[in-house]
């Protein structure tokens, strides 16, 4: 089924980070982005390998030493290796996991992905939109907002303007004591100011605009939180060599 919307001439934040990742759902005018994304940013399709490395590491840690058995990964993207539901299963079986995407075409890949996995599932919504999030029959059937919960936004909300802190607080208040936050967030590094116009121009012309924030920025989105050690999730070195790209944090709700 191909969604009524669906140009290949556009390029597609999924499809762009999808190429930088290796995989092969991606059209010429999405390789094209990523090549000028990467000719701003040589160190990109190391640091979006990375962001699924941070990740990766974070559920694992969430779903063993943090005992975190439901996770709501929004702008989850389409479907790669060891998803967050394959790295929680492998130490709680039990947990149950809802993608959340606002593009028709990743879910049709996820849901082709998943087949019937036992408490996984894909949801089409648009997280801009938290209210209808939080109401949303699957989210509700999967994920119980009374128990500690994670609340994953990976390299998603550099996509979202201004708006972007109100709905996180939306989101915020809705977890329970305990539950976890993940972000990751392209930066907006004062050294690569340059750069950072450069793919901003990128892309103007994709699906959806770019808004690179300073770490300080980024940090607001924790408001409340309690923020763990980032040495349990990636090496001090690797933040440090994509200092001028992204930065990323997990957090608990006290
Ligand atoms: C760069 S990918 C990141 C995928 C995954 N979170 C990761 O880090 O590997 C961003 C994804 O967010 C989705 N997205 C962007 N804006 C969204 C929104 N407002 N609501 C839901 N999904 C959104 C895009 O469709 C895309 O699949």
């Amino acid at each position: 089924m191909i969604p009524k919307d669906f140009d290949p001439n556009v390029p597609n934040i999924a499809r762009i980070y999808d190429y930088m990742l290796g995989g092969k759902d991606n059209f010429a005018a999405d390789r094209a982005a990523a090549a000028q994304i990467a000719a701003a940013f040589p160190e990109a399709p190391e640091g979006v390998r990375q962001n699924r490395v941070f990740l990766r590491q974070a559920v694992s840690y969430l779903a063993g030493q943090a005992g975190i058995r439901q996770f709501l990964d929004l702008g989850a993207g389409l479907p790669t290796q060891q998803n967050a539901h394959e790295v929680a299963h492998s130490s709680a079986p039990d947990a149950h996991v809802v993608y959340v995407d606002v593009d028709p075409v990743v879910c049709v890949h996820g849901r082709a992905l998943l087949g019937g996995t036992e408490g996984v599932a894909m949801v089409e919504a648009d997280f801009r939109e938290p209210d209808r999030i939080l109401a949303d029959p699957k989210v509700c059937e999967l994920i119980d907002f009374d128990r500690p919960a994670a609340l994953m936004l990976v390299a998603v909300l550099h996509f979202v303007g201004d708006e972007a802190y109100d709905i996180v607080a939306a989101l915020r208040a809705a977890l329970a004591p305990g539950s976890y936050l993940v972000i990751s967030h392209m930066l907006d590094a004062e050294e690569r100011k340059a750069d950072g116009s450069q793919v901003k121009q990128v892309y103007s012309r994709a699906s959806a605009g770019l808004n690179l924030r300073t770490k300080d920025e980024i940090l607001r989105f924790f408001d409340g939180f309690e923020l763990l050690d980032n040495d349990l999730f990636l090496p001090p070195e690797l933040f440090a060599r994509f200092s001028g790209l992204g930065w990323g944090a997990v957090a608990r709700k006290p």
